[in-house]
């Protein structure tokens, strides 16, 4: 085997998906302990760090204290090259938290065990599934009391849709959390606070035929459940089957505790098993696959610099094949040109490393002069492909646009539509009319600020946004086939259109998507839109 395919081989690029305070951050944290060299990009929000962290891509982010950049962060662990793509939360969460996930190639889901799914997960569980990539879930906090183990594998299959397989099965859980039963090697591992855990506890491995040491490490009435449940389980969950893994139809389950540091290497070192090497990615060629191809990447998300001093952007491509080296030539298929990327770097919390080379399967951040866009492609200068293009993914907050003065239209409509071509908001027309009256999307709500305050600045123009009660959008995938005119909606739908002139229907209520499939036969509706 080559350098580039061993190279390739050993990457893991993966995102952690959960809702905040589920333990993302903690998680994240007990795999860097574990990692050697660590290059961060962005930044882990570390509690004690986040609000220092250095970052002046957005003056917004300082005021607020958060973090809007999705970070990337890698590390090296057992032989592996590791890339976790971090998708924010909080009131950070916005298009690019969705974006993320079309740069990654698995996702680990963390679920605090005493709250089960939540809003956040689901949303980003939706895209994973588009997707079809594999889905890792990590049941989180069971040094806290917890939900009952089979109520939650249940409420997973029920509200995400997806096979559950326990790899290992908790015992007990909050005070009286002895471990977890390890179904495939049938031992019991003990559990032993660490406090706060900055190294792995003192833990014991038990045969599950070992009754006696059984016995004394848990208790009889612990260890009677876990033969009861062991039953149970063994009669009722999916086998494990590592097709149905990478396909995202089964996910493999873990229980631990991020805080405590148990359960987590365990957890690192299946999932490094189990997950898949980077994948080969569709383009207009057919499919590219990262080994038997040169250099070629795709941008997933672009950061603007709301710092007036700078007016720089930074393009975020993942690269699907080959190998980058510094100073290489490179084609912008879209834009036509054959360049060398400016800058190309990791971006790190507290410095920008200059990268000197990467592979696929890594992310990498590039100076931008304002000609990229979300779903560009980069390739060797003697070809041209193109990846499939980045979805639009559905907004949840509207409002309508009010211009201030109307005297400075024109820099309100350029400002506003290249804040849209760069991604950061979606913009909509009435169905029936032009320019005149502008109708925002965003998928969070500080979006809003961030557009205000950049027509402000950058384009000086003063907005006012009014508030809409619409929360979904729904794009019309069968458009040729359907009457606009003639489709019978509820009463709280609304048609718009983008500024390619697609039809796309609002909705105050969720049933009333339902009601309207219902009412008009043949309509195809989806929340996510395609060029
Ligand atoms: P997030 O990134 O998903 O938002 O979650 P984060 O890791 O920041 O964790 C949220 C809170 O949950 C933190 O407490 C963290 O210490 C706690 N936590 C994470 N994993 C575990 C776990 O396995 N067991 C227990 N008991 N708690 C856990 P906090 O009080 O908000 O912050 P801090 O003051 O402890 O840093």
């Amino acid at each position: 085997m080559g350098t580039l395919e061993k190279e390739i081989n050993r990457r893991r690029t993966f995102a952690i998906i959960s809702h905040p305070d589920a333990g993302k951050t903690t998680l994240t944290e007990k795999f860097l302990l574990y990692g050697g060299a660590i290059n961060l990009a962005g930044s882990v929000k570390g509690k004690a760090t986040a609000r220092h962290a250095v970052s002046d891509w957005m003056e917004i982010e300082k005021e607020r204290g958060i973090s809007v950049t999705s970070s990337v962060l890698q590390f090296e662990y057992d032989g592996f090259c590791i890339n976790i793509l971090d998708t924010p939360g909080h009131q950070d969460f916005s298009e690019d938290t969705y974006r993320t996930l079309m740069a990654a190639d698995s996702a680990v889901m963390v679920i605090d065990a005493s709250k089960g799914v939540e809003a956040q997960t689901r949303k980003l569980f939706k895209v994973c599934v588009m997707r079809k990539i594999p889905i890792f879930t990590f049941i989180n906090k069971m040094d806290r009391d917890a939900n009952d183990t089979f109520e939650l594998l249940d409420e997973i299959e029920k509200e995400l849709g997806i096979a559950t397989c326990p790899v290992n099965w908790p015992i007990g859980s909050g005070k009286r959390f002895k471990g977890v039963y390890d179904r495939d090697e049938k031992c019991v591992i003990t559990f032993s606070d660490t406090e706060k855990g900055t190294k792995e506890g003192e833990t014991k491995v038990i045969s599950i035929d070992d009754e006696e040491a059984l016995i004394s490490a848990i208790g009889e009435e612990a260890m009677g459940t876990l033969n009861d449940e062991i039953e149970l389980l063994d009669g009722a969950s999916a086998e494990f089957d590592l097709d149905l893994v990478q396909s995202g139809d089964l996910t493999p389950v873990f229980f631990g505790s991020a805080l405590t540091n148990f359960g987590v290497e365990f957890f690192l070192q299946h999932f490094l098993e189990m997950t898949t090497t980077p994948l080969p990615r569709k383009s207009d060629a057919g499919l590219i696959a990262p080994a038997e191809n040169d250099f070629s990447a795709f941008v997933f998300k672009i950061q603007a610099n709301m710092n007036k001093a700078h007016r720089d952007r930074i393009a975020f491509m993942r690269i699907c094949s080959g190998k980058y080296e510094a100073s290489m030539e490179v084609k912008h298929v879209q834009g036509g040109k054959v360049m060398r990327l400016s800058q190309p770097q990791q971006i790190m919390a507290s410095e920008r490393k200059i990268l000197e080379e990467a592979y696929a399967g890594d992310i990498i951040g590039v100076f931008d002069p304002g000609i990229f866009s979300i779903g560009d492609t980069l390739c060797m200068p003697k070809e041209t492909i193109k990846y499939e293009g980045i979805p639009t993914f559905a907004p949840e907050h509207f409002a309508r646009v009010r211009q201030m003065d109307t005297m400075k239209r024109k820099q309100f409509v350029k400002g506003i539509t290249q804040i849209a071509q760069e991604g950061a908001i979606q913009i909509f027309q009435e169905f029936n009319t032009g320019m005149e009256e502008i109708i925002v999307g965003v998928v969070g709500v500080l979006q809003f600020d961030v557009l205000k305050y950049r027509l402000e600045n950058e384009y000086n123009v003063e907005i006012r946004l009014e508030p809409l009660p619409y929360e979904h959008i729904r794009w019309i995938e069968n458009k040729e086939e359907v009457d606009l005119n003639k489709l019978v909606g509820t009463s709280d739908m609304k048609k718009i259109k983008d500024l390619k002139g697609n039809p796309l229907l609002l909705f105050i209520n969720a049933w009333s998507v339902g009601m309207t499939l219902d009412r008009n036969e043949g309509l195809v509706l989806s929340e996510f839109g395609r060029d």
